[in-house]
């Protein structure tokens, strides 16, 4: 799918200031350091502190997005925060959002698709600057699915971290933008959070109280986040006709280096193509991607017309990928 005439100005991040390392989480569950980083590459994360709220990282995202684009809040038109951890089932985080930076005359709304949001989100935003109907949005992705761990499950309280990242998109005439988005629904069962929503009643009707907690099916999840990556990536890439040797970056979601080096193989290219961050920030869900992008565009690793890849995959299960320029 082409998006014309949208372009980024400005990225912004934020995580928790708390930092579990792979020697603290030895000390909760049967694992070890050595494990950790040999299958997953991840050496530490940033966990958030008790009454630290999903809004609370987002909004420090988007106010450092906000200052690097020199936008004021009576600019933004429409605030989107891609989260599958808000503050609250409802109000949407995105309205805590807007009201706390002051943004009096835009739109907000959630958009809950895991891992992928941020992707699905930066589409969906990228549809009302093309189409003219908005000047100015904010894309948000920002979760703390730390919240949701059950920190005696070693599958999963390895791979968790917390944060915030954030871009602001308006009209940039003659740029094209490619996305490719996708979902496969009978995944649901390998990657979901029980005890979170409208499922969780008993068969004779009665409110079946448990903690909201990630359950994962590893393996499943890693297969087709490999298959999906890879699939998205050459989508976006055959469909814009742009080869990988024009493209600055694969920003790949950050959930595991081994996902990461599979579909680098699979796609025949050089390392120094991925930019990989989740050694020091684990999984960090809807923010994986814009974190990764903050870091590598504030330390010049990407510049600014640099065209990157973006690819997403995650619960649901849904993937997406996006071909854009800085
Ligand atoms: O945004 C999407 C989020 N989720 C993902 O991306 C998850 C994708 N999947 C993965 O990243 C990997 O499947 C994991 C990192 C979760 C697991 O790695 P794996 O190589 O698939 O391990 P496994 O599940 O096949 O387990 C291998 C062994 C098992 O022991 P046995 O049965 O061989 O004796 C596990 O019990 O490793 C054991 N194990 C652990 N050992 C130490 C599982 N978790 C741990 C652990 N520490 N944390």
């Amino acid at each position: 799918m082409k998006v014309n005439n949208v372009g980024i100005y400005g990225w912004g991040s934020c995580v928790p200031e708390g930092v579990v390392t792979n020697f603290d989480l030895e000390g909760m569950v049967l694992t070890s350091d050595d494990w950790i980083r040999e299958r997953t590459g991840i050496i530490k994360r940033h966990v958030a502190c008790r009454g630290e709220k999903t809004s609370n990282l987002a909004i420090i995202a988007l106010q450092n997005a906000m200052e690097m684009g020199n936008i004021k809040p009576d600019e933004l038109d429409l605030i989107i925060v891609a989260t599958s951890s808000p503050d609250m089932l409802f109000p949407a985080t995105a309205c805590i959002v807007q009201d706390a930076i002051g943004a009096k005359k835009a739109a907000a709304f959630d958009l809950s698709l895991a891992c992928s949001g941020f992707v699905y989100a930066l589409c969906v935003g990228a549809q009302f600057i093309q189409n003219e109907a908005y000047r100015c949005v904010a894309v948000i992705g920002a979760d703390i699915l730390t919240r949701f761990i059950d920190w005696s499950d070693r599958k999963t309280a390895i791979l968790f971290g917390d944060g915030a990242g954030a871009c602001i998109l308006k009209y940039k005439p003659g740029n094209e933008w490619w996305f490719f988005l996708g979902s496969d629904g009978s995944g649901a069962d390998h990657l979901k959070i029980i005890g979170s929503g409208s499922s969780d009643y008993t068969p004779s009707g009665s409110f079946q109280k448990r903690l909201p907690t990630i359950q994962m099916n590893g393996q499943e999840v890693f297969k087709f986040a490999v298959r999906s990556m890879v699939k998205s990536v050459k989508n976006v890439i055959n469909e814009s006709r742009i080869s990988f040797e024009d493209i600055s970056k694969i920003i790949p979601h950050q959930a595991n280096k081994r996902i990461i080096e599979s579909v680098r193989k699979y796609l025949n290219l050089k390392s120094e193509k991925f930019y990989i961050n989740v050694d020091r920030f684990g999984n960090t869900s809807a923010a994986s991607i814009p974190i990764a992008i903050d870091e590598a565009y504030r330390s010049g690793v990407i510049k600014p017309n640099d065209k990157i890849v973006l690819a997403a995959f995650g619960a649901g299960f849904a993937f997406g990928s996006g071909l854009i320029s800085l």
